[in-house]
């Protein structure tokens, strides 16, 4: 809804509001000198090491490195968005937050305006509720206490098609409010005119926030009825794929929240606070989008997902991981907890109590695990294809989790389940396919330089030879092996043994001078320097035959088995090429030692 804060603005915001009173009254200041001091809000401390400078209107913390201006600390401490916590600032100043297009300027009285309709309605269907013995007995039923009930500030929207319209309607302009804030629906049948209102006979859960302020709801029906739950529609106000349900309430009730359960439903949401679980939040009848995330993140590090146990759980539990993998950094955690089939968390922290429930968080299975056991049910991990196709499916989603220790917890536990060494699967994942370049590192080496990157020493050892003692390059007898090779450092080899099998009589001076202008002819300059180590030409030969042989034997079965790999992927390998692979890794299993 809002633009970019212009520039100047911001300045005045800052220029006019005094850092010491908007820190001071969220936390304890004590006055040390010329500046203030306290302990940090941002980190668990006992000596205070966050300080106040009304000179600098800035803030820092020596203990966790937290540092901000004014609006930075709103953000920070209120979990405000940026635009939000100019508002913040301007409304204390009496400012009015500039539009930037004249369209957007009538449009923001207007929010205004809904704000307080959706506030004043939400405090009429809490009136309602208290007159309405068939709800509140509903409510006890469900076992929702006073406390909760208040809490979130349930109610109840009467029977009947205008109770909401009668209330705040009358006007074409009211009318027209109404509807702007989802509440009525307009006729639409022939001849018909007027609205009525949308949510009738139902429970009400207002959906607030970060500033508790009301934006839309859910309502309950009391009995059976269709649709079980229906929300407010999209307004200026209210974005389903942005809201979570409890949010504002989890904040309300818990100053740090290290940790957030995101459920399924709003009894979920009530229930479980109110067994002392207060950290729930639900979001609205959608899949966890990636603005979810996003929100959650600045406020927690701990995400566990709460679904059913059933396909449809999973299904959605799947859904909330693709999201969720960009989002997968160092320092997070992203858990997925599966319920028993047919319960949710309402009815099982119901039954068992919180304890056992909190039981149940504290086994929730790490986002490594869920998407490696996931995959697995799409692939025969007893088989070399399988495993093959398991690290085909894990590659696009691996390529979306940020580069870092996550990543690499991922990989490894990838790894584990393809029983490859964990440098090998990343290799793999990195080098094919349109998802190679978000994988990092990896890719930019590419296919061409993978050997020779991990096999380099091997490699400069045959040149080391060949470069010392030319001569001993014409006991080489079968360069076909090596041509077969991809890589650069290869290639090098390849032409030296070319011009020392063509002109055996080559010395090592010579052979450099040919590489000159050449990128390699610094490289080669150096290692032509170095110290023989090989006094005999006979003695080259054998050992520049045995370093050739090794590296055909090392790099033949890589490229054989991505070929293989890469076959998989088309279609199923016959019995001979899956125990061909079978053998290839075995056979990459035995210590190489170069
Ligand atoms: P559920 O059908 O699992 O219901 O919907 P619930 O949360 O267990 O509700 P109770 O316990 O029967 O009261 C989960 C969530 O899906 C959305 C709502 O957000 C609901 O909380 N939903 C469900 C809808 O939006 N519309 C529906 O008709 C049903
Ligand atoms: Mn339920």
């Amino acid at each position: 809804m809002a633009g970019r804060i212009p520039q100047a603005f911001i300045d005045e915001l800052i220029a006019r509001s005094d850092i010491v009173e908007i820190v001071g009254s969220r936390v304890q200041l004590k006055k040390a000198g010329r500046e203030w001091k306290a302990c940090c809000p941002f980190h668990a401390e006992k000596t205070p090491s966050f300080w106040v400078s009304p000179v600098k209107q800035f803030y820092h913390c020596f203990g966790c490195g937290a540092h901000g201006t004014t609006l930075g600390f709103l953000m920070e401490h209120d979990k405000l968005s940026f635009p939000e916590a100019a508002e913040e600032l301007a409304s204390r100043l009496g400012l009015e937050l500039p539009r930037p297009d004249d369209g957007a300027a009538p449009r923001a009285r207007i929010g205004e305006d809904l704000y307080e309709l959706l506030a004043q309605v939400t405090q009429f269907y809490r009136d309602n509720l208290r007159e309405a013995p068939r709800a509140l007995d509903y409510l006890a039923a469900r076992g929702l206490d006073t406390e909760t009930r208040v809490g979130f500030a349930i109610g109840y929207a009467p029977a009947g098609w205008d109770a909401v319209l009668r209330r705040f309607g009358g006007t074409a302009e009211r009318d027209q409010r109404l509807l702007e804030a989802g509440l009525v629906i307009e006729r639409s049948g022939q001849g018909e005119s007027g609205c009525y209102d949308r949510f009738r006979d139902r429970i009400m859960f207002p959906i607030r926030d970060a500033r508790g302020r009301v934006l839309g709801f859910g309502g309950r029906v009391l009995d059976q009825g269709e649709p079980k739950y229906l929300n407010s529609p999209e307004t200026a106000l209210f974005h389903k794929g942005r809201e979570l349900y409890g949010l504002y309430e989890a904040r309300q009730a818990l100053r740090q929240l290290d940790r957030l359960l995101v459920v399924e439903g709003y009894m979920d949401v009530a229930r479980l606070a109110q067994a002392g679980i207060r950290y729930a939040v639900a979001t609205l009848g959608t899949a966890t989008t990636a603005e979810h995330l996003h929100r959650l993140f600045r406020i927690t590090s701990e995400l566990v997902f709460c679904f059913d146990g059933d396909r449809a759980g999973r299904k959605a539990a799947w859904r909330a991981l693709e999201n969720s993998l960009e989002h997968a950094r160092d320092g997070r955690q992203l858990r997925f907890l599966f319920l028993p089939e047919g319960e949710d968390p309402d009815s099982l922290v119901g039954r068992e109590g919180a304890a056992a429930f909190e039981d149940r968080i504290a086994t929730a299975q790490p986002l490594s695990e869920f998407l490696v056991t996931q995959l697995a049910t799409q692939a025969d991990l007893s088989s070399i294809d399988g495993r093959a196709r398991l690290a085909e499916l894990a590659r696009p989603l691996v390529a979306r989790v940020p580069e870092g220790v996550y990543r690499e917890l991922l990989l490894e536990r990838l790894a584990q389940e393809v029983r490859m060494p964990v440098g090998r699967l990343a290799e793999l994942l990195a080098a094919r396919g349109p998802a190679a370049a978000a994988v990092g590192a990896h890719a930019q080496a590419g296919p061409r330089a993978r050997l020779s990157a991990g096999r380099h020493p091997l490699l400069t050892q045959a040149i080391l030879l060949v470069l010392h003692h030319p001569g001993a390059a014409r006991a080489i007898s079968d360069l076909q092996a090596l041509e077969a090779i991809d890589a650069r450092g290869i290639d090098v080899l390849l032409e030296l043994l070319a011009m020392v099998r063509a002109e055996p009589e080559l010395s090592t001076a010579q052979l450099v001078e040919r590489w000159r202008d050449r990128p390699e002819g610094a490289r080669l300059a150096e290692l032509a320097a170095e110290e023989t180590l090989v006094a005999d030409a006979s003695a080259a030969g054998r050992e520049l035959q045995t370093a050739i042989a090794r590296i055909v034997a090392e790099a033949g079965p890589q490229r054989r088995l991505d070929e293989l790999i890469e076959l998989s992927r088309q279609r199923q390998l016959s019995s001979e090429e899956l125990q061909e692979f079978q053998r290839l890794l075995a056979g990459r299993r035995a210590p190489s030692g170069t």
